[in-house]
C-alpha cells in the first residue's frame, strides 16, 4: 500500500531550514512529501534543497509546473492527504484566515479539502499581536491543527515565545493528522493520570539537582491516551515540549510538588502512569539566595531521599492500574521485575538506557513491558509516539486478563 502523502508548504521564516528535517523525518515514517514554497521562503532555503530531499519538483508559482495539462494546484490538492504549513509566517496565516489566494501555496490551500496543520514561527511581539491571535483563533475554529510555537532565542536575538516547535514534535502532530481512519476509542470514559519529565530539586534559586529526562515518553503516553478517548491529566516536571491538545496539564517543579499533585488526582483515576524521572535525592537545606561561588573552592551538600511517589500511590489502594517505568543500564528485565514486585505496581515499562541511542533525550525508545501476571511485551526500537500506543495496549490487555483471572477466582 502506498504511504500517506503530505503537502508541505514552506513560508518565509528563518526557521525554514527546519522544514528540511521535517521532510526527512516524515519520509522515515513512510510519508511521501511534496513541497510548495512561497517566494519569501526561497530567500531562506533554496527550492533545490527541498526538491533533492523530497524527490519531487518544488513549486513556487503555478506557472513553474512542467505538466501544464492539469491545473497544478488542483492536481496537488487532490493527490494529498494533509496540507501542512511549516514554518507558517504571520503573513501566510493571515492569508489562510481570509482565504486570499495570490500565489501557488495560498491557492493550494483553498483547493485542498482535507485536514490542515499550521506550525507558526515568528517574533514574540508578532505572535502576541491581536491580529495574529484573531487569525490563529479563526483557523482553530475551522478545525486547523495549530502546533504551538515554543519559547527560546528568536531570529532577532531576543528571547520569547514564537520559535517553531521542534521538528520531531511537528512530525508527531502531522502523523496524528494523517491517521484518518476512525481510531477505536478504547479508553472512552476512562480517566488517565500521567506524570512526565524530570524534577528540579533546588540548591538555590539558580542551581538544581536533576537528570536528563526530556519528558517525551510521558507526553507521548498522555497524547495517545487522549486520542483513544480518555480524560487525561498530565503532571509535568520542567520540560520544553509542545503541550498536547486535549490534555489537562499541571506543572510542577520538584518531587514534593509532583507527589502532592499525583496523590490529589489519583483517587479519580482508572490508570496511573508514572513516567516521570523523579530525582531520587534533594538538598536537605536549600537556600533562598543565590550562592556566591567566590565563597568557596569546593562545597559539599547534604542530600536526602525524595518521597517515593509510586509506592505512596500504591498504598492508596483502589482498583486502578498502576504503571511504573524503570530505566536501567544493565540486567534490564531482572531489575525491572524486581522493581515491579518491590514497588507493587501492575505493570513496569523497562528500558535500557544507552547514551544517545534509546532512553533519555532521544525520540526513539525500545522497551519491555512486564506485568504482575507474568505478561511480557517487547516494543521498539520505534518512535516514542508509537511505543506509547503499545504501552496503552499492554495496559488494556493486562486489565482484561486481570478481570478474567478475578472472575475465575470468584467463580
Ligand atoms: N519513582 C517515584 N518516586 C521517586 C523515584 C521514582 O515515583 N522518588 C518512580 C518513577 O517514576 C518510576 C519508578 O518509580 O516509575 C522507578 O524509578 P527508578 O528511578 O527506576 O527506581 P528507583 O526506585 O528510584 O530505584 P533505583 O533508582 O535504585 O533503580
Amino acid at each position: 500500500m502506498p504511504g500517506p502523502r503530505v503537502l508541505l508548504v514552506v513560508t518565509g521564516s528563518i526557521a525554514a531550514y527546519k522544514a528540511c528535517e521535517v521532510v526527512r523525518r516524515l519520509q522515515d515514517r513512510g510519508v511521501e512529501v511534496r513541497v510548495a514554497m512561497t517566494r519569501n521562503a526561497g530567500e531562506f532555503v533554496s527550492p533545490l534543497t527541498f526538491a533533492a530531499l523530497s524527490g519531487h519538483r518544488v513549486l513556487v508559482s503555478s506557472f513553474d509546473d512542467e505538466r501544464p495539462e492539469r491545473i497544478p494546484h488542483v492536481r496537488w490538492a487532490e493527490e494529498s492527504d494533509a496540507f501542512c504549513v511549516v514554518p507558517a509566517s504571520a503573513d501566510f496565516i493571515a492569508k489562510m484566515a481570509l482565504g486570499i489566494a495570490d500565489d501557488f501555496s495560498s491557492t493550494l490551500h483553498l483547493a485542498f479539502a482535507g485536514p490542515v496543520l499550521v506550525a507558526p514561527a515568528m517574533e514574540d511581539q508578532m505572535w502576541r499581536h491581536p491580529a495574529v491571535r484573531e487569525n490563529v483563533d479563526k483557523l482553530s475554529a475551522r478545525g486547523v491543527v495549530i502546533v504551538q510555537p515554543t519559547a527560546g532565542p528568536l531570529a532577532s536575538g531576543r528571547h520569547g515565545l514564537g520559535r517553531l516547535a521542534e521538528p520531531p514534535d511537528v512530525v508527531d502532530a502531522i502523523m496524528e493528522v494523517l491517521v484518518t481512519e476512525p481510531i477505536e476509542r478504547s479508553l472512552a470514559g476512562m480517566r488517565v493520570l500521567v506524570s512526565a519529565g524530570p524534577t528540579h530539586e533546588h540548591f538555590d534559586p539558580v542551581r538544581v539537582l536533576t537528570n536528563p529526562s526530556t519528558g517525551k515518553m510521558g507526553y507521548a503516553v498522555a497524547r495517545a491516551a487522549a486520542r483513544l478517548g480518555a480524560d487525561v491529566i498530565l503532571v509535568s516536571g520542567p520540560t520544553q515540549i509542545v503541550e498536547p491538545a486535549g490534555v489537562e496539564i499541571v506543572r510542577v517543579v520538584n518531587a514534593e510538588e509532583m507527589r502532592r499533585e499525583m496523590v490529589d488526582h489519583t483517587a479519580a483515576a482508572d490508570i496511573v502512569v508514572m513516567a516521570a524521572a523523579v530525582s531520587d535525592f534533594r538538598p536537605v537545606a536549600p537556600v533562598s539566595e543565590k550562592l556566591q561561588k567566590s565563597a568557596a573552592d569546593a562545597m559539599s551538600w547534604e542530600v536526602e531521599r525524595t518521597p517515593d511517589i509510586l509506592e505512596e500511590l500504591r498504598r492508596l489502594g483502589g482498583r486502578r492500574t498502576l504503571v511504573g517505568f524503570a530505566a536501567e543500564t544493565s540486567d534490564l528485565e531482572a531489575r525491572a521485575r524486581e522493581k515491579l514486585d518491590r514497588k507493587g505496581c501492575d505493570l513496569m515499562v523497562a528500558n535500557l538506557v544507552e547514551a544517545g541511542v534509546t532512553g533519555f533525550e532521544v525520540d526513539t525508545n525500545e522497551v519491555v513491558i512486564l506485568d504482575r501476571l507474568g505478561g511480557r511485551v517487547p516494543a521498539g526500537p520505534a518512535p516514542k509516539s508509537d511505543i506509547a500506543f503499545t504501552i496503552i495496549d499492554a495496559i488494556l490487555g493486562f486489565r482484561q486478563r486481570l478481570g478474567v483471572a478475578s472472575r475465575e477466582k470468584a467463580g
